[in-house]
Formats: structure tokens, C-alpha cells, sequence
């Protein structure tokens, strides 16, 4: 299966999407004014990143929410300061399966690939780094945002291969994010009314100097170091290095998943884990890799983890082999935390400890346990499987709310004074330390429901009856798990014959046909499939395999063209599209009607 095409928006559509939005329902990228995080509303939140200032520790984890400059936008409107952004490899034409995503009860994933050209990612997020600046000083904003949203970080994430890494290719790429210069000044003319001042603006082109390194499945130990010595050398990058789960060994692993968590289906490999890093070689890594970064004058960090591989013992995707994530994954990854810093003494930027090698962590992190997490100094939190559930972006914010409030409850005014008092409670509960308290935690049965197959085993709300083109439950949840925000809705104008106060219509160029608003979507069908599929694109909407409808400006009105078979629904999408909460996309952005 070749990879549906994701064809980003260029920089003048999604600025003028989100002027848009924001003129004609409150929104921008359909997350609304509520959704929107002020730093400025509850205690400091700011974190030191390898030496980087971040006005919350919180952000998107390497994945589906930071590929597209709109996924970078909405994640910082909603309160991220910490983007780690998809990885990026030297092979951009890949065949991934899909669907890629089922998040139907913990989290599983085939997606392993950056699904656009290396030119393409640099581009991207050098279109959100501006944008981002852009909506830091939009007055219309400031209501919601604050006065000052605070310093955010770019991490860039590559992988897989010294070879990949070090191509003109992979490299263009990273010396093209140190230094943006000439990507934004090709850029800048294309910044449309009402942000036109901004055409004359400073924007500072040192995009990104720290890099996640993701370690795929099965990459020898000699080449992570390599790979992590030479971005410190060749680029002056500070490096953190991403690990796999698989680190605590099968035994382990099997012990934690099937017995603690009782995750019976879960078909464990034992070849996994021996292609593997194995422990005692990752704490040589580490102390390695820490010595080196010291002699250059750099700095190191890890991040605990990658998915678990599994054998893939579900049917909704095609692959043999499976990435497990989400609330097993945060039991599994505590205690690979918990481990290291015993045998790390003193090493780890953790806890109690005065340790200077940071550690960054993503594994089934949501509103309930992001307190825990930022409380033994880990830094970023980040955050894929729980974004990709109903409220999507939406998400965050609340976490960082319950957090502060947490925080304000304890009398505490910062996440230094947060982490102080989570320590003193371990100790005062006569445990060695606030990791080990809080994997102690995890491992009772007690307490650790939550993340027990019992616990996760709910399924998505499901209604018996066939997904139509027009009305449904309009739970608006195709909307907001669309890590890409694909999907939008508008109102059934009145005098209109529909079923359903609202309708759902898919941009198509935005769609990898995921999976995931299949997954949740309460009706029998799949939203992408037959909801009405809109293009910008002539060529995209000409030769994609699915119909749908081209949109095109027509002397001040939007006008809709019908693939074969479909002419009958023009007219109602017409009237839609022109009425007041009409398509969000401004008519200067869409192609002149063919004559
Ligand atoms: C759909 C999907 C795509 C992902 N893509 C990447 C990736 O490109 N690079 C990477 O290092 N990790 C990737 N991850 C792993 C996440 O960054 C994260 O480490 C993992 O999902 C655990 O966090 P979670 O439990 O919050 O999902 C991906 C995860 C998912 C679910
Ligand atoms: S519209 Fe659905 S299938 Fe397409 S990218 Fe969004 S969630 Fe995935
Ligand atoms: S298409 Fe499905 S997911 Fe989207 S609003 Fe309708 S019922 Fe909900």
C-alpha cells in the first residue's frame, strides 16, 4: 500500500485559516477559546531543557501531533512549551500500512516513519516556529494566550542510521532547523492579511539546537553512540537518546504485562529483546556518552521510551508487528526509571538527585499522573496516546490546570518547589526515594487500576446505525482525535432539508487515512470514507482514489466541483460552504474556478 499523500497547507492558507476561524467562530484549527492555555493563570510552570528555558515541561512526543506546522500550533495553543517533532529519516518514501493508529483501549501503532520528504519536514516546522511568533504578539489573542505565552523549545528527533543521519540529505535538514535564515526569508512574503506586519519582522532563525535520537528496535549499541557522538560534533547539538522499554528484559517485561497488569493477549518476542540494547550495555552507553558530551562541552540526556514491540494479536492493523503505548507502557517505563537510577547512582537529573543527565519521558502520560511525573524532575513530559483519545488537543490544557492546582493546594509557587516536596513525602513514607515510591505505587494492585488490562478494557461508545454522508450523533469526536485536524464542522444552515444540526466534512489533503476517527466514531462507517471528502488540490482531487469535492473561488463565493457520481450533493455543499460559518479557508487561498 503506498502512503496517502499528506499534502501540507502552505504558510498563507493556515494563517489565513486561523483569521478565518478566528473572525467567524472563536476557534483556531478548531480548538476553541477554552482550550487555550495562559501560562500566566496558575503557578510557574517553567522547566530547564538541557540548558533552555520552557514555559511549561509539558509537549507532543514524537509522532502523529507534530508533523504538520497546525498539529505544532494547536499543541502549543493548548499549553505545550516542549515540541519534540516527529523524527525525521532519510527514507521519505516508505510504504506504511494503514489504518496505523488503534487506540481502541491502550494504544498500538505501525506507524514508524515520518510520512513526508525531508524538505517537506524542514519546512513545516519552520512554517510553525513563525507562526508560532506570529500568534505570541496577535492581539486578538491575549484575552485567552495571556500577555507573554513564554519560551518554547523545538527538539528535533532523527533516526534510525548513522548512514541515514549522516547523508547531505538528513543533514540539509538539521543545518537547515540550527539555522532558518534562508527558509524564512523565502517564507516571509507569503504572510497574508491581517498579519502583514509581520512580513517585516525578526523572526530568530536558530530554530533548533538539542535533538532527540530515536533508537528503532534492534539498533546496535555502537551505532547509538556513533550517531549521538557525531550530532554532537558535527552539528554542536545537545543530544538526548531516546530508549526502548525493552531495556528491563523479556522476563521483566512478561512479569510487569501479563502478571502485575494482566495483559493475557499480549504476544511477547524474546528475539525483540535480544536484537535489543541490553541493560548492562545501556548503563556503559550512558556513562559513555555523559564522559563525551563533558569533554565536548555538550550536554546528554535520555528519554524513557520508545513502544513496546509486540506481535500484532489484534485484526484492525496489517503489520506482523505491533508499537504498544499508553498506561502499560507508564508502568513498564517508571520502573526502567527506576532501575537505571539505581544503577546510576547520582547520575540521573531525577528526583533528590543533583545528577546532570537529564531525563525526558513519554509513556502513557495523562491529567492523572502528569503531577507524579514532573514531581521526580523528569523533563519534557510528553504526550502521544492520551492526545489521540476524544478532546484531542483539548487535553492538555486540563492537565496543566490539575497540576497547578495541585501545586497551589501544596502551597507550592514552582515545579523546583513541586519536586522538593514529592521527595520529602517518599522519604517521610520510608522509601529510598520519590521514584521508587511512585513505581512502588504502580505496582499494587491496590492502586494501580487504572493501568490493568481490567482498567483499560472499555471500549469506544458505539451507537447501531450506518455513518450517512449527511447528520450523525455529531459527537464531534472525528474532529478533535484527528491528530492533523482533517476534519471540520459546520452548521446545517436552517432553511436546509438535513438531518443533524451539524455536518462533518474531511480535508482530504490532511488525511493519511490514520484510522482513528474509525476507532471512535460511535456510528457504523468510516468518517474519512463517507463524510464528504474536500480538496484544494486539482491534481489531489483528479487522481485520489477516493471521491470527493474540489473547492474553488468563484468572484467572491466558494464554488464546488463533484467527482463522477457525486454532482447531486453540490448545491447543498455550496450553500453550506457560503454561508456565515462558512468554509474555513479563506477564498484568497483557494484555486480560481476553471472556466
Ligand atoms: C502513532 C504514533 C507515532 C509515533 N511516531 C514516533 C516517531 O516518529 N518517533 C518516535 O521517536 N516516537 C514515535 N512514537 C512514540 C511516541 O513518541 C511516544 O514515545 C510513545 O507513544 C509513548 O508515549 P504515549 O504513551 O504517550 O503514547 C509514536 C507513537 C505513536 C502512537
Ligand atoms: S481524518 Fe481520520 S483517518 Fe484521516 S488523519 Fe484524521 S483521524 Fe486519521
Ligand atoms: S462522523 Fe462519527 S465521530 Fe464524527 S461527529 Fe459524526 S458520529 Fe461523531
Amino acid at each position: 500500500m503506498t502512503i496517502p499523500p499528506l499534502t501540507p497547507m502552505p504558510l498563507s492558507m493556515l494563517l489565513g485559516r486561523i483569521a478565518e476561524e478566528w473572525s467567524s467562530r472563536s476557534r483556531i484549527f478548531d480548538l476553541p477559546t477554552a482550550r487555550i492555555y495562559d501560562v500566566s493563570s496558575g503557578p510557574d510552570l517553567s522547566v530547564d531543557f538541557m540548558g533552555r528555558n520552557a514555559a511549561t515541561p509539558i509537549g507532543p512526543a514524537a509522532g502523529p501531533h507534530s508533523q504538520l506546522a497546525e498539529n505544532i500550533v494547536l499543541a502549543w495553543l493548548g499549553g505545550s512549551r516542549i515540541i519534540e517533532l516527529k523524527t525525521v529519516q532519510i527514507l521519505d518514501e516508505l510504504e506504511i500500512g494503514r489504518p496505523c493508529i488503534d487506540m481502541e483501549t491502550i494504544g498500538y501503532n505501525i506507524e514508524w516513519s515520518q510520512e513526508l520528504r525531508v524538505a517537506e519536514s524542514l519546512e513545516e516546522y519552520v512554517k510553525a516556529w513563525m507562526i508560532l511568533d506570529i500568534l505570541s504578539g496577535w492581539d486578538e489573542l491575549k484575552p485567552h494566550l495571556g500577555e507573554n505565552p513564554g519560551s518554547h523549545v523545538f527538539d528535533l528527533s532523527v533516526g534510525y542510521d548513522l548512514e541515514g543521519i549522516a547523508s547531505d540529505k538528513v543533514s540539509g535538514f538539521i543545518d537547515g532547523l540550527v539555522d532558518a535564515s534562508d527558509s524564512i526569508e523565502r517564507l516571509r512574503s507569503e504572510i497574508p492579511e491581517p498579519f502583514e506586519k509581520w512580513r517585516s519582522h525578526e523572526f530568530d532563525p536558530h530554530i533548533a539546537d538539542t535533538v532527540t535520537l530515536s533508537t528503532f528496535h534492534g539498533c546496535p549499541p555502537d551505532e547509538i553512540e556513533s550517531i549521538t557522538k557525531h550530532l554532537m560534533t558535527r552539528h554542536g547539538l545537545d543530544v538526548v537518546v531516546k530508549l526502548n522499554p525493552t531495556l528491563l528484559g523479556f522476563d521483566r517485561v512478561h512479569g510487569i504485562l501479563k502478571g502485575t497488569l494482566g495483559y493475557d493477549e499480549l504476544r511477547l518476542r524474546r528475539t525483540d529483546f535480544d536484537a535489543d540494547l541490553q541493560f548492562d550495555r545501556g548503563i556503559e552507553l550512558i556513562g559513555e556518552l555523559r564522559r563525551f558530551a563533558a569533554e565536548q562541552g555538550r550536554r546528554f540526556g535520555i528519554k524513557l521510551t520508545n513502544t513496546m514491540v509486540v506481535e500484532n494479536h489484534r485484526d484492525f492493523m496489517p503489520d506482523e508487528t505491533m508499537y504498544m503505548s499508553g498506561p502499560p507502557l507508564h508502568v513498564l517505563s517508571m520502573t526502567l526509571l527506576d532501575e537505571l537510577d539505581r544503577a546510576l547512582p547520582g547520575v540521573l537529573a531525577v528526583a533528590d538527585n543533583a545528577g546532570d543527565v537529564q531525563v525526558s519521558f513519554s509513556a502513557g502520560i495523562t491529567k492523572e499522573n502528569l503531577g507524579h511525573a514532573v514531581g521526580l524532575g523528569l523533563a519534557p513530559v510528553t504526550i502521544c496516546s492520551d492526545l489521540l483519545r476524544p478532546g484531542g488537543y483539548g487535553r492538555l490544557k486540563p492537565m496543566l490546570t490539575t497540576l497547578g492546582r495541585d501545586m497551589a493546594d501544596a502551597g507550592v509557587a514552582d515545579l523546583g518547589a513541586w519536586r522538593t516536596l514529592r521527595a520529602a513525602e517518599a522519604h517521610a513514607g520510608g522509601h529510598s526515594g520519590p521514584v521508587a515510591a511512585y513505581v512502588a505505587s504502580l505496582h499494587d494492585p491496590e492502586v494501580n487500576g487504572v493501568y490493568t488490562r481490567e482498567g483499560t478494557s472499555k471500549l469506544p461508545r458505539a451507537v447501531d446505525h450506518e455513518l450517512q454522508m449527511w447528520g450523525c450523533v455529531a459527537c464531534n469526536f472525528c474532529v478533535t482525535v484527528c491528530p492533523n485536524d482533517a476534519f471540520f464542522r459546520l452548521p446545517t444552515p436552517e432553511e436546509m432539508d438535513l438531518d443533524g444540526r451539524q455536518q462533518y466534512f474531511v480535508l482530504a489533503e490532511l488525511c493519511n487515512e490514520c484510522g482513528n476517527c474509525l476507532t471512535f466514531c460511535p456510528e457504523i462507517g468510516d468518517p474519512e470514507e463517507v463524510k464528504p471528502r474536500i480538496y484544494t488540490e486539482l491534481s489531489r482531487f483528479e487522481t485520489h482514489d477516493r471521491p470527493g469535492f474540489l473547492v474553488t473561488a468563484d468572484d467572491g463565493r466558494v464554488d464546488v466541483t463533484a467527482a463522477d457520481g457525486l454532482e447531486r450533493e453540490v448545491a447543498r455543499l455550496a450553500s453550506i460552504f457560503n454561508a456565515a460559518e462558512g468554509l474555513p479557508l479563506p477564498l484568497s487561498t483557494l484555486l480560481e474556478r476553471r472556466p
